[in-house]
């Protein structure tokens, strides 16, 4: 892909390479989110129908970019909110395990640690061995004692990548759930729900999906359409479009995983800005922003070479996402001095994260090693 800056409202001289942390907004999802909250300047303007339309059309773009049905997805504000759901409808036997993988982002351990408390399960955490896939460390580790795997696509501190289909085959032949978080992977990283079959997806929007904070989804495989939701909305029921009606109270929910949707998810301002994300994301074509990410990452792994520090093999690592090894001698204020030279980076424990989009250019990446050269020389 040709560099989208352009769509941007980047100046030349920042070199952002952490969309890992969030993305920026792009120009048109920015004026789609100022249009949507000026509908709330006039809210006479609103009907029933504004608070089902961009819902329906969102779940039919998620679609698109999962491989999955429109009905299967549930707008969520966030990844805990989303697996909160997941842990509410899937049963942990006592004495069973549930699986995470070491220095897994923390929504996606806290919600298991309780499920574990509660059901008197264990919580069994998988770590890998240098030179190790990720899916090579868990595919042994799930086993009849699994209940529930509960993983993401790419390691968000080491940018390992787990193959989702060889991890999801190791949960059925088990009788295991998979759950995945994808915050880290939708958007930029080809994913295809009805090849993995996973029982709950989740992902945030604020990173590779290009979108505003506070907005997420949830993939639900219809196995799990007839689960209890988190909270008991007005607009998640059969006919709620009719409000003259709703205090006849149907108890009936909404077909599909819609009955899922956090309360006020209809949410004005966000989800205009959300679709404009999806249809740009959608009209690049995942594989496209994949490999273009891909070549970013080779060019800004060699300038980190250059100064001495490794990434992870490419067979181990996300095309998108490099993550760093730092020597001890690293300074603790690293990423001041970067920012001080305008380069925008993560840093995660003993790991520097490097994570550009299609706003990258050439001279980012020289920035970016000029940068890295005078921070760790110093
Ligand atoms: C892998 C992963 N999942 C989820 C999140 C965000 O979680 P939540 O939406 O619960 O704040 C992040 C944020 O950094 C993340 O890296």
């Amino acid at each position: 892909m040709d560099c989208q800056r352009h769509l941007f409202d980047m100046p030349m001289d920042v070199a952002y390479l952490d969309c890992a942390f969030m993305s920026p907004l792009m120009g048109q999802v920015l004026a789609a989110g100022r249009s949507g909250l000026a509908r709330k300047a006039q809210p006479w303007k609103l009907g029933p129908d504004d608070f089902f339309a961009d819902a329906a059309l969102l779940r039919a773009l998620m679609a698109r970019l999962m491989h999955a049905r429109a009905e299967d997805f549930a707008l969520i504000p966030s990844v805990s909110y989303g697996l909160a759901v997941a842990a509410q409808n899937l049963p942990v036997p006592q004495g069973k395990h549930i699986l995470v993988l070491a220095q897994q982002f923390p929504s996606n351990v806290y919600i298991w640690r309780d499920k574990a408390r509660r059901c008197h399960g264990a919580v069994k955490t998988v770590s890998r061995r240098p030179g190790q896939s990720w899916s090579e460390a868990i595919v042994p580790a799930i086993g009849p004692q699994t209940a529930i795997v509960a993983v993401p696509q790419v390691h968000w501190i080491d940018g390992g990548l787990v193959d989702l289909a060889a991890v999801g085959a190791a949960a059925r032949r088990h009788g295991a759930a998979l759950v995945l978080d994808l915050t880290q992977s939708l958007g930029a990283l080809p994913f295809d729900a009805a090849a993995v079959d996973a029982d709950f997806t989740v992902a945030a929007c604020y990173k590779w999906l290009l979108g505003p904070y506070s907005t997420g989804f949830l993939h639900v495989a219809e196995r799990h359409h007839q689960g209890q939701p988190l909270e008991q909305c007005w607009h998640n029921r059969e006919a709620a479009k009719d409000f003259a009606a709703l205090t006849e109270y149907r108890d009936a929910l909404a077909p599909g995983a819609a009955r899922y949707d956090a309360g006020e998810s209809s949410n004005f301002a966000l989800l205009p800005a959300v679709k404009a994300a999806l249809a740009q994301i959608l009209d690049w074509g995942v594989e496209a922003i994949s490999a273009t990410c891909a070549e970013h990452t080779a060019h800004l792994a060699a300038a980190a070479r250059a100064c001495g520090l490794e990434a992870e093999g490419e067979r181990l690592r996300a095309p998108h996402y490099l993550s760093l090894t730092l020597p001890e001698s690293a300074p603790d204020d690293m990423l001041q001095r970067l920012r001080a030279r305008n380069v925008f980076v993560s840093r995660r424990g003993n790991r520097l994260r490097v994570t550009p989009h299609v706003w990258v250019n050439d001279a980012d990446i020289e920035r970016f090693g000029a940068a890295l050269k005078s921070v760790i020389a110093a």
